[in-house]
This record gives structure tokens, sequence and C-alpha cells, in this order.
């Protein structure tokens, strides 16, 4: 299997006040193309600053986080941003869509940041989540679980190896929540993606090819 994502010994602090917090401490695994990954644990324990930093939105103190070929953790500014364009596609757990954006003009933004248009691809997606009705229309137009396949919609449109999700389904009701969770799977099977989810719901873990389950900074599991 080719790896998509290889963390080797990443470490994370930070300062709160004069305390160090370690956030990750000594990180190692790999992603691989088109596996469902599922991230768990209790709150704080790490998910949020291994998925930033391989989204390219941090990095870390010590060790290496390669993606697709392109060590995160060594790359220069403009290699960073990227890499992180062309490889990964990201949906949060409060959605974050441009809100003078429309759903269609939302969907295309991953295209249009790499110098690209493609109307149809973004046709195809929005039909896909169900949301070609709704493209002409503005986020705060839509449900909250309109908003969130928006978002997947956006983060598969320009093909990534790699998709990070952040408890996508923390701010939606259960039954929006497990739709979301349905056309994230069926989707990155249909599209080849990896998908590393982030979640402290076991039940959404489940779902997964393997659990990755951490606790205080460090893996120790993975089943
Ligand atoms: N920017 C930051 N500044 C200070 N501490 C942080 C920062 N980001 C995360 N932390 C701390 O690092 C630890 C891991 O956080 P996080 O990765 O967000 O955990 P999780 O997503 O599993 O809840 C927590 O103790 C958190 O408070
Ligand atoms: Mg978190």
């Amino acid at each position: 299997m080719t790896a998509v994502t290889e963390l080797r010994g990443v470490s994370r602090r930070y300062l709160r006040g004069d305390e160090v917090v370690h956030a990750l401490r000594g990180v190692s695994f790999t992603l691989s193309a088109g596996e469902m990954v599922a991230v768990v644990g209790p709150s704080g324990c790490g998910k949020s600053t291994t998925l930033n930093l391989i989204a390219g939105v941090d990095r870390p103190d010590e060790g290496e986080v390669i993606v697709c070929g392109t060590d995160l953790a060594r790359a220069g500014e403009a290699e960073l941003v990227t890499a992180r364009r062309r490889h990964v596609g990201i949906v949060f757990q409060s959605f974050h869509l441009m809100p003078h954006l429309t759903v269609e003009e939302n969907v295309a933004l991953p295209l249009a940041l790499g110098g690209r248009r493609d109307a149809v691809r973004v046709l195809d997606l929005l039909r896909r989540v169900g949301l070609e009705g709704r493209r002409g229309h503005f986020p705060a137009e839509l449900s909250g679980g309109e908003q969130q396949r928006t978002a997947v919609a956006r983060a598969l449109v320009h093909r990534p190896a790699v998709v990070l999700a952040d408890e996508p389904t923390g701010s939606l009701d259960s039954a929006s929540g497990t739709a979301v969770l349905r056309l994230m799977d069926e989707l990155r099977r249909q599209e080849g993606s990896a998908l590393l989810l982030a979640t402290h719901d076991e039940t959404i873990a489940a779902a997964a090819d393997r659990v990755v389950r951490m606790c205080d900074g460090e893996i120790v599991a993975v089943l």
C-alpha cells in the first residue's frame, strides 16, 4: 500500500502561561492510500494537533510529517501551502464555509486556489452530496447538515489523496451526523481518498478500517 501520510516521532509542545503542554509525544503512524482511519481518545489527547500537523497549519517541534512525499516539518512556507492545496481536503466541526460565497462557489474554492476551474466537477459533486438544487444559496440559508455536505464536497473537489475530518458530526444532530458520515465514507471510496477522522464518539470509529487510540499525546493502541 502506498503511504499518503507518514508521521515519524512527532512531538508538539505548547506553552500555556509558563506551563509546557505536551500535546504530542513521539507519535508515529502511517495512513495508506484509500483507507479510513479513526483517531479516537478523550478531549485534549492530541487528535486535533495531529490533524493540524498533517493539514500543514501547524508544525511539529520534533519529527517528520510526510504528506505525499513532502516533509511538512521541513518544507518552506510556499512548498507547505502547495502541498496542502494539492493533497489535502479538510472538513471541520463548524463547517468553515465562506459566508459571502454561494454553495457552488464554496465548493469550487480549492480549485480556484490552485488556479483551476472545473464547473463539471463542481456540479457532479454537488449532485452527489444532494445539493444541486441549493447551489446558488448562501451558507446562512442552509441547515447544519447541508452546510457540512457542502464542506464535504469542497474537501474532495480537487481530488486530494488525504481527507482530514476533525469531529465532523460534532455540530450536527444525530440524523444529519449519520448522513454526513455515510456520505463521506461513500465518496472517499468512490474517489479513492484516504480519510483520517478524529472523533471522541466510539460509534463513529466502528465504520473505520483501523482505529488509532490516543491518550495524553501518545498512540496507545492501533486496532
Ligand atoms: N494552541 C495551543 N496552545 C496551548 N495549548 C494547546 C494548543 N492547542 C492544543 N493545546 C493543548 O494540547 C493538548 C491537545 O489538544 P488537542 O490536540 O486539541 O486535543 P483533542 O483534539 O484530542 O481534544 C490539550 O491539552 C490542549 O489544551
Ligand atoms: Mg479536537
